[in-house]
């Protein structure tokens, strides 16, 4: 493998912040661009479901998904602080460099997904990974049958994308919100992501319906039992997982489950090849 600079695949580009926005607590959104413009073009060819390396020059290099849409003209990732390089990426202000590689992983395969019913389930950050997919499939509205979002947080608070939320309702999506503990002013459902697939105003599809899940392990746990009740197929359940990455491209073996490369098999994967790879989520 070469290692000059021209065609290095370690070597991440760089990249400028323009714009932060705080979502939630220890939560930001991070819109930026590549110094060079041909490098944005070629990265914007990215797919709903995969993921960047992100490089903060001091601290180190982590793996965050794409929220954005590549039908969407911004790039831009959200990310929770919880250690050395979040922690570092949250300290940068509008005309900092950091710097950027991908895109990788095998993303949702939303082709094979024309024709059917879209269903959206999520728990608290898990919108991260699945807004891109959401505004994907608005964006080729007719492309797919019904497109429905369940989506839990702890508190009304800790919604994430709440004028996304508001603009994808108006675009025709069925939005069901939850939260765990309500505050003044809720007036939705309270309880677990599955209550509201119990609703009487609510009718999922199960026949011709791919069902997105993403979310924290228990939230996972419970909606899988709760579609697979409904009669949802294993392969018609698809999710993200997350593993410690160090390449983010197949070579250093850190992200293996089993067989699998979560950087390069993944993240993408469905219930049933998660089942099959014995992954204890
Ligand atoms: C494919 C992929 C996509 C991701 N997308 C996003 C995203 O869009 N937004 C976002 O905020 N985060 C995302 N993550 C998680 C993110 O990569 C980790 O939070 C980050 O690596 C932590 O780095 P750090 O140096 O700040 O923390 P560290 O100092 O390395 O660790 C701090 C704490 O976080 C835990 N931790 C570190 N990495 C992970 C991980 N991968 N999974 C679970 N716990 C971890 C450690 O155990 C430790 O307790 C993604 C991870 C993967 C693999
Ligand atoms: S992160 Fe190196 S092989 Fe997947």
């Amino acid at each position: 493998m070469s290692l000059s600079s021209s065609n290095n695949i370690y070597l991440p580009k760089t990249a400028i912040l323009e714009r932060v926005v705080d979502d939630i607590a220890e939560v930001k959104t991070f819109y930026w661009r590549f110094e060079d413009r041909d490098v944005q073009d070629a990265f914007k060819r990215f797919k709903p479901g995969q993921f960047a390396q992100v490089s903060v020059f001091g601290a180190g290099e982590f793996p965050a998904s794409l929220p954005p849409s590549p039908t969407e003209d911004q790039i831009f990732f959200t990310v929770r602080q919880v250690g050395c390089c979040t922690s570092a990426l949250h300290q940068l202000r509008p005309g900092d460099k950091f710097a950027v590689r991908g895109p990788y992983g095998n993303g949702f395969p939303m082709q094979d997904y024309y024709g059917k019913n879209l269903i959206f389930v999520a728990g608290g950050i898990g919108l991260i990974p699945l807004r891109s997919c959401i505004v994907y499939a608005i964006a080729n509205r007719d492309k797919f049958q019904s497109i429905q979002i369940f989506y839990g947080s702890k508190t009304p608070r800790e919604l994430m994308y709440p004028a996304s939320l508001e603009e994808w309702k108006n675009a025709g999506v069925q939005c069901h919100l939850t939260v765990d503990r309500t505050d003044a002013g809720w007036t939705g459902n309270v309880g677990v992501v599955g209550s509201l697939f119990k609703r009487p105003d609510v009718k999922v599809p199960v026949d011709n319906t791919v069902a997105f899940v993403c979310g924290p392990p228990i939230m996972f746990r419970f909606v899988i039992r709760d579609l697979l009740e409904m009669g949802f197929k294993e392969n018609n359940i698809v999710s993200t997982l997350e593993r410690y990455m160090k390449c983010g491209v197949g070579k250093c073996g850190h992200c293996c489950i089993g067989v699998a490369y979560i950087c390069m098999d993944g993240p993408v994967f469905t219930y049933e090849q998660i089942k099959k790879l014995g992954e204890d989520i």
